[in-house]
């Protein structure tokens, strides 16, 4: 989705900008602009189509601009085609109010009609240039940008985070959001806004996040806050603890291989967060145990790979806590005429804390009074402070557009969330519930060792790298990793896959099935191998060629069968997190031989911030 970076103070605004813009480049887009101005000079604004690169080069890296002050934004097409004149900033037509947006304005038709019978004509086919003509219109109207903004709040309806400079207001910026990200830095060098914290981690930890209708007025001097009737509020502020360094590559080729390396580190984090001296510790679910118990069933709800954490889950809690589960894509729970005794807990998983319609979902529940529950990679995002409880995965900043150590620091959350619930049903004998606590603090040494076997992968993705469609196959939990390895697959190589159930495929899909196909199958659960074999068995004698993962000590496989590395044995409850990095392994190697922008693969954006 879109970012926006801002900066006012003392030193050039321009490069500041752009390095903050590239930090967010991971967050997906098509064209990318930028608007500065020096104290008593003209509002300067460069627009540029595609890369971030050619916005650079046309302004030697913001060096040809001068200014202190300045709003800087890639933008991700919603309303109108990617194009230097459809990109922000936006601005009236004699350049004294000029805008960034992120977000949907949903009543923009209406808004820019009413502002055409008022003599306003569009450039562009955005809302965005709508939302700042609408700023302009209120500004003219009161004479007073506070006013402007909050008028605009009132009137605009969606979702949006927005900031403004007016040639009246010489080194201020203006800012205010709904539903859509903002945070807010500031240190003796000067005030900074921007869409994701690694846009100014380099310059500040202590951050401001605003809420909803909130406005932020930044100036050299410091950052106030109000609210939409101009009354000034007081905001705390959050230490973000991680650096820099963790939102950098480090010397790796790519974010996502960086990060697919980072999981024995970030499982060891998060585990270590809720384990305090080998006891279970979710007080931050804010849940007494005794509500707990009241619990009857469990909601879980998210989008992509956040989902598939969910399908994972729904396995393993019913498994071990005999807990009725359900899970379902955000976009679909969110529009169910739902029929709830009240008694449900909804957990809903996102990294970002920032997608619509998990979000969306979120918030219909709460309005239900269902409890809700929020697991969340990113600090102090909408999802993270809306629901009731929030569990933090502590995966640190994930750069690349494809997940891969948020989704195994949610698979923790998750099997935490079931062994309490285990717990508190008192479904599992100490030993073997011992024994569970024991595999999850294993889980980093054994992924250690899948990621020391990849040049095997990296083998295995060479062969394959002319496939046009590849079948994931596998059953029970095995099912919910080849949801989880198709979806990175096809994201990031842009070869088509399917995961299916092993034994849904022959009711119609298996007629895809044609000579040399690629199927491959998962093999974790001891009780089902058998049966997915037959299925993999089924896809060989109509052409396909078979590959399989299955779990070290596994010798009864057939022998034509392509075997890829061995996973280290784990409790099978557990072996999504094993498997799963042998397949984002697959989906990167193939990416990287098949020449594709890994970490920001084509049409997508890290965060979904709309529906
Ligand atoms: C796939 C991927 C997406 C996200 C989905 C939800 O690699 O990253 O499918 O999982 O967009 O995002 P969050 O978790 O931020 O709600």
């Amino acid at each position: 989705m879109c970012g926006i970076v801002g900066y006012t103070g003392g030193r050039q605004a321009a490069p500041i900008i752009l390095d903050g813009l590239a930090k967010l480049e991971y967050r997906g887009y098509d064209s990318a602009g930028i608007a500065v101005k020096n104290n008593g000079g003209e509002m300067q604004i460069v627009k540029a189509k595609g890369r971030l690169k050619v916005l650079c080069e046309l302004t030697s890296d913001g060096e040809n601009l001068g200014g202190v002050c300045g709003i800087g934004h890639t933008r991700w097409a919603t309303h109108g085609e990617p194009s230097e004149n459809n990109a922000h900033p936006h601005c009236n037509d004699e350049k004294t109010v000029v805008a960034v947006h992120n977000g949907i304005i949903e009543n923009y038709a209406p808004l820019k009609a009413k502002l055409m019978r008022r003599g306003y004509t569009f450039y562009s086919d955005t809302d965005t240039e709508v939302a700042t003509k609408l700023v302009d219109y209120y500004y003219k109207k009161y004479n007073e940008p506070l006013r402007a903004i909050s008028e605009f709040a009132l009137h605009a309806r969606g979702s949006y985070a927005l900031a403004v400079m007016f040639s009246d207001y010489d080194g201020e910026i203006f800012a205010i959001r709904k539903d859509s990200p903002m945070v807010i830095g500031y240190t003796d060098g000067g005030a900074y806004l921007a869409s994701d914290v690694p846009a100014i981690l380099k310059y500040t930890r202590k951050i401001y996040y605003i809420d909803n209708y909130e406005i932020a007025r930044l100036n050299a001097n410091g950052v106030t806050f109000y609210n939409l009737d101009r009354d000034e509020i007081q905001k705390q502020s959050t230490l973000i603890d991680w650096n820099a360094e963790a939102a950098e590559k480090g010397g790796w080729e790519h974010f996502m291989i960086k990060e697919i390396h980072e999981q024995p580190d970030v499982i060891k984090n998060t585990v270590n967060y809720f384990l305090q001296d080998g006891k279970l510790n979710l007080s931050e679910l804010k849940l007494t145990d005794k509500q707990l118990s009241e619990i009857d069933s469990i909601i879980i709800t998210g989008c992509g790979s956040a989902y598939h954490v969910g399908i994972v889950a729904q396995y393993v809690i019913e498994d071990l806590a005999r807990i009725p589960v359900r899970v379902e894509i955000a976009s679909e729970f969110r529009y169910r005429k739902h029929v709830l005794t009240g008694r449900e807990l909804v957990i809903v998983i996102s990294q970002s804390g920032e997608t619509a319609d998990s979000l969306a979902a979120l918030r219909d529940m709460k309005e239900r009074g269902i409890k809700t529950v929020a697991v969340v990679n990113v600090v102090g995002s909408s999802i993270a402070r809306e629901a009731d409880g929030v569990l933090y995965t502590k995966a640190g900043p994930e750069i690349s557009v494809a997940t891969t150590k948020a989704y195994s620091a949610q698979l923790i959350a998750m099997y935490l969330i079931a062994l309490k619930f285990a717990s508190l049903r008192k479904t599992l004998t100490e030993a073997y519930y011992d024994s569970l606590i024991n595999e999850l603090v294993s889980l980093p040494d054994k992924i250690s060792r899948v990621l020391e076997n990849k040049s095997e992968v990296q083998k295995f993705a060479s062969e394959m790298v002319d496939k046009k469609d590849v079948f994931f196959i596998g059953r029970g939990i095995d099912y919910a990793i080849c949801v989880e390895s198709s979806l990175k697959l096809k994201e990031i190589s842009y070869i088509h896959s399917e995961a299916y159930a092993a034994g849904e495929l022959k009711h119609g899909t298996i007629s895809l099935i044609e000579n040399g196909t690629l199927v491959m199958g998962i093999l974790t659960q001891s009780e089902l191998i058998e049966k997915t074999v037959s299925n993999l068995k089924e896809t060989e004698s109509r052409g396909a060629y078979v590959a399989v993962l299955a779990t070290e000590g596994n010798d009864n496989l057939p022998a034509d069968f392509r075997k890829l590395s061995s996973l280290p044995k784990v409790d099978e409850h557990f072996s999504a997190s094993i498997a799963v990095i042998v397949m984002q392994l697959f989906a990167y190697f193939l990416s990287v031989l098949r020449g594709n922008d890994v970490d920001k693969p084509r049409n997508l954006a890290k965060s979904v911030t709309v529906e």
